[in-house]
């Protein structure tokens, strides 16, 4: 078996406190992860999203990236998706090619231009997200569940090596989950991105993840997901709201 090193480990929390939301909170994720976060309501999910993003300082613990320090060239090889971000942006007038482009420039150095290997990457993520129609569109006219589509395109622009998503598939209907999840599981194994997933939908990606977090204030758990067979059992030991659907035996 190959030993595995530390730098293997591309999130690295220890000992994470950020005022009573988020106390002693130690967990890794390795390259190649495709890792559930799941826990109640207010229970600190997005806070320690955050706070690995270097959003919100942390009070007390270390947090890595890479094996190192967080620093901006690292926060750049990851994408984000957060919490309710379909809501946003309802009256801004910008189209969707227009907002993905913006990702690329939020990435780039000052006055450096858009170069058509740019333009490449663009289309290659309106591609992979089926939105390649929509690309003229204004923001403003897309449903709820495309402008979720246009953000998850805006966070694959830059290439991250690692993708974190805050709920992206709230208020989605069945069809467009299953091909959100469809994507999630061909971007994990085939483009070896990292995912770090936070939702209340185990049940529906319990096969494709590798582990699961129960955050409560503090890390209930690191769970294998293959231990983990009924909501009942979650949500006696963490009062989850998780829609599980058991394909174990
Ligand atoms: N920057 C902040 N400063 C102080 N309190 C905060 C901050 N951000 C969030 N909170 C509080 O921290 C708690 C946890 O919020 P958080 O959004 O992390 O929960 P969550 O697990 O993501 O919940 P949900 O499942 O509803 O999205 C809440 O009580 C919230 O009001
Ligand atoms: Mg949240």
């Amino acid at each position: 078996m190959l030993l595995k090193n530390f730098k293997d480990n591309v999130i690295e929390t220890k000992n994470l406190d950020f005022k009573t939301i988020i106390q002693d909170v130690s967990f890794e994720i390795r390259r190649g992860d495709y890792a559930a976060i799941i826990g109640p309501n207010g229970g600190g999910k997005s806070t320690l999203v955050k706070l690995i993003l270097g959003l919100i300082p942390h009070d007390n613990g270390v947090i890595k990236l890479f094996g190192q320090a967080p620093s901006l060239g690292s926060l750049k090889k990851i994408g984000y998706v957060s919490q309710g971000i379909a809501k946003l942006d309802e009256n801004f007038p910008i189209s969707v090619h227009e907002v993905i482009k913006l990702g690329l420039i939020a990435n780039k150095s000052l006055f450096s231009r858009i170069t058509k290997n740019d333009l490449a990457r663009i289309d290659h993520v309106l591609t992979k997200m089926n939105i390649q129609d929509l690309k003229d569109a204004k923001i403003s006219e897309l449903s709820g569940g495309q402008r979720q589509r246009v953000m998850i395109a805006k966070a694959l622009v830059n290439q991250p090596q690692i993708l974190i998503l805050d709920e992206p598939n709230t208020g989605v209907d069945k069809q467009s989950q299953i091909n959100f999840y469809a994507l999630l599981k061909d971007l994990n194994h085939n483009e070896n991105i990292t995912i770090l997933f936070i939702t209340h939908d185990l049940g529906v990606i319990v096969d494709d993840i590798n582990k699961v977090l129960c955050i409560n204030q503090t890390l209930l758990a690191c769970h294998d997901p293959r231990q983990i067979y009924h909501s009942e059992q979650l949500n006696q030991l963490y009062g989850v709201d998780a829609h599980m659907v058991c394909h174990h035996h």
